[in-house]
């Protein structure tokens, strides 16, 4: 799913320092196939060039006298309204009604939702007449990305910097998605574990994180609020992303966190390979020498060792075989009370690409797709037993 397709954004570029970063945006929108138009304020234009910007969107609309009722048109075909960056002035104007530009009109006679995503130096940002402003935007209905803290134009760090492309994006994609998952807490693990042979050596697999990575982003996306708790990956996340991720090394430490939390899951994603067999380790390196045969046993099961589900926690769980899929995965369904089972072929690990069957109470679906797709696949049939 690309909530981006064919949707029509509209751009307001503010006068701040972080103007300069708007063309790659536009950019980033544009291979995502959204269309987009711009209103620059005449201040923006001194921060970035107004011919970079026409030739990269679909449109500079140039001022509010040319055309007839420019403001009424461009607000009723945009499916949203973003102000990228979000001066100080910008916020005061749209807080307090003030209509005197291309840009504060548009916004006077948007009824969609509004993004605004300040950027300014720290002091601007702390000044309390802004934070009121930003209470009034959120009050009446509009939505204000925290900046975040991070090197400034001028005077070295603090808060007030603009967020990376790719979280503006996220925010874009969160506010053209259905709310299927309402706030609920969406508890999802990812990646390998590493159970210790020595101080150096270890047993693992090749997951790579990305289901974990791509179901986090999707939750997020679908109003849910995710957190992941991740084990050995081969993929990186983008760091720039609103939620909460914690590394583990093991199957004990994946189970310590997930148990903290299990309380309050309204989702359970197990994404994670966590290894089926550990160990006894050795506390010092084992030498070549010496007898190397090692013992394996059968590792915790995370899953088994969930106590007290509610009711309405809903668990999804995973099995990746080489043999024997369904019959396997659904063996593990029925002994480990999961609500719905993702059963992956063996070339999903490690891959951008999985397919195999999605089971359900009373029936499966089979799927070969991008592990993102299949991550949206999830989260609709969840959304849809839920409701
Ligand atoms: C070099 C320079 C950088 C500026 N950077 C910012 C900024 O990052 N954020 C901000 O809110 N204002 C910034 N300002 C102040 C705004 O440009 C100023 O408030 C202007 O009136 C905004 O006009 P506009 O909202 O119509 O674009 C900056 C000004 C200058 C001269």
């Amino acid at each position: 799913m690309n909530p981006l397709a064919g949707k029509s954004i509209l751009l307001g570029i503010t006068g701040g320092i972080a103007a300069y970063k708007v063309p790659e945006l536009i950019r980033t929108l544009k291979r995502k196939d959204a269309r987009v138009k711009v209103v620059m304020t005449e201040n923006a234009k001194r921060f970035v060039s107004p011919l970079v910007i026409s030739t990269l969107s679909d449109g500079l609309i140039p001022s509010l006298w040319e055309g007839s009722i420019t403001h009424i048109s461009l607000a009723e075909e945009a499916s949203l309204l973003c102000i990228v960056p979000a001066d100080y002035n910008i916020i005061g104007k749209a807080a307090s009604g003030i209509a005197d530009d291309l840009l504060s009109t548009v916004i006077s006679a948007f009824d969609g939702e509004i993004l605004f995503f300040p950027s300014m130096n720290y002091r601007m940002y702390n000044n309390p007449i802004l934070q009121k402003n930003i209470d009034l935007l959120r009050d009446s209905g509009g939505t204000v990305i925290e900046p975040d803290t991070g090197e400034l134009a001028y005077e070295g760090t603090g808060k007030g910097r603009l967020p990376a492309a790719s979280r503006i994006v996220l925010e874009i994609e969160k506010a053209l998605t259905p709310d299927l998952l309402k706030g609920s807490y969406c508890l999802i693990t990812g990646g390998g574990t590493h159970e210790k042979i020595d101080p150096v050596r270890y047993i693992t697999n090749r997951s790579s994180g990305r289901m974990a990575y791509s179901l986090a982003k999707c939750c997020y996306m679908a109003n849910g609020k995710p957190e992941l708790i991740m084990g050995i990956t081969s993929s990186k996340d983008d760091e720039n992303l609103p939620y909460n991720l914690i590394r583990v090394e093991n199957a004990r430490e994946m189970q310590e966190e997930i148990l903290k939390r299990w309380d309050r899951v309204d989702y359970l994603f197990m994404s994670a390979a966590v290894s089926d067999f550990t160990c006894t380790s050795s506390a010092k390196k084992i030498k070549k020498k010496e007898k190397s045969d090692l013992k394996l046993k059968k590792n915790l099961d995370i899953l088994l060792n969930l106590k007290n589900k509610k009711k309405e926690q809903f668990v999804v769980g995973f099995a990746l075989e080489s043999d024997n899929l369904l019959s396997y995965a659904k063996k593990k369904m029925k002994e480990k009370e999961v609500d719905l089972m993702v059963a992956n072929d063996i070339s999903s690990i490690g891959s951008d690409f999985t397919s195999g069957f999605l089971i359900f109470p009373g029936g499966e679906e089979p799927f070969k797709c991008r592990k993102d797709e299949l991550s949206w696949k999830i989260l609709k049939r969840i959304s849809s037993k839920k409701s």
